[in-house]
């Protein structure tokens, strides 16, 4: 019996590779850089699974250009890289990686938001370039973290995670979610919900967003909620790039209507060297690599292997954004 054709879009762990290769025909691309759209297309053609990242377009063009296409897994939790409706009209099912990344992302997110308000990355420059001459009272002083207000947009798996760090800190925790947890859970969880958006962008020390990228969240942050946020405010985003209006971001940063910022993605990946943001003190850019643990990586690599096999089977993979495209 023929094997089916899969492709994997990037090296990822060994493991997760031995499992896919055991049951299909695989082929992997090699290079650091993602494969080229037109490649993808061309590798489209006659696959029936890809494995893919999240820097991966799997639109109409490339699903209509695939006819034996069943089942794409992305390495990822987000899956705004993917035409999830158009996968689903052609009976495809997506999987994804959630749950093994979240507290590997919310430490990112924690570790971003210390680093932001105690100016850490400013402090290592500071040193390295020999501008250390004395301690002084007024040198590098930063935001208080501990018994500080917190408030995360996006109260779901990895939000739950930086809520307890935050609580680890003495913070009081606020958030703001379309859905409310219970009563008990926030209770159990120690954070209050504020209903409104504006009410937690003006009472936070720091914000912190975890949603996804959907047409409703796309700039959900931007100039008027910069505006509304304290000139102390530290304000982080591990989430999706285009959540944020970097534009507005910069100009909340340079003007100082915030303090400081600490983002893992930007509207663009990677960023332009010649982004503005990249010109300012008071800002840490990570190249998106809040999930980037050994450990979390593999077991991402492992879970998007058993998501693409079993779509591959036929079968509802086990982490599945659309469970609906087996059914009819
Ligand atoms: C995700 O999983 O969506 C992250 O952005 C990458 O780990």
């Amino acid at each position: 019996m023929t094997k089916p054709r899969v492709f994997v879009t990037r090296v990822m762990a060994q493991e997760a590779l031995d499992k896919i290769a055991q049951d299909t025909d695989m082929e992997v691309w090699p290079e650091e850089l993602p494969p080229p759209y037109e490649v993808l297309l061309e590798k489209a053609r006659d696959a029936e699974g890809l494995l893919t990242m999240l820097s991966d377009k799997i639109d109409t063009t490339l699903i209509d250009t695939a006819p034996k296409l069943k089942a794409v897994s992305n390495l990822a939790v987000g899956y705004d890289n993917i035409s999830i409706a158009e996968a689903t009209k052609r009976h495809i099912v997506v999987g994804n990686t959630p749950g093994v990344l979240t507290e590997t992302t919310a430490d990112l997110a924690f570790t971003l938001l210390m680093t932001a308000a105690r100016r850490v990355v400013e402090a290592a420059n500071y040193t390295s370039r020999s501008q250390w001459k004395t301690w002084g009272p007024k040198i590098l002083l930063g935001q208080d973290i501990n018994n500080a207000t917190l408030g995360i947009i996006g109260l779901g798996r990895i939000g739950i995670e930086v809520a307890k760090r935050g609580r680890g800190f003495n913070m009081k925790v606020l958030y703001h979610d379309e859905i409310r947890r219970s009563e008990e859970e926030e209770r159990q969880l120690g954070v209050e919900y504020i209903p409104e958006l504006a009410k937690l962008l003006s009472s936070a020390d720091f914000i912190s967003v975890h949603v996804p990228l959907v047409p409703q969240t796309y700039h959900l942050i931007g100039a008027a909620e910069f505006a509304l946020m304290k000139p102390s405010a530290v304000f982080i985003n591990t989430s999706r790039g285009p959540v944020v209006d970097q534009r507005a971001l910069y100009q909340a940063l340079k003007s100082g209507q915030i303090f400081s910022a600490g983002l893992d993605v930007t509207e663009v990946e990677p960023i332009s060297p010649d982004d503005p943001l990249l010109t300012l003190d008071n800002i840490i850019i990570t190249p998106h690599i809040a999930s980037a643990s050994f450990t979390t990586r593999k077991n991402m690599a492992l879970m998007a292997a058993e998501n693409l096999l079993a779509g591959l089977r036929g079968q509802t993979p086990p982490n599945c954004v659309n469970p609906e495209a087996l059914r009819g």
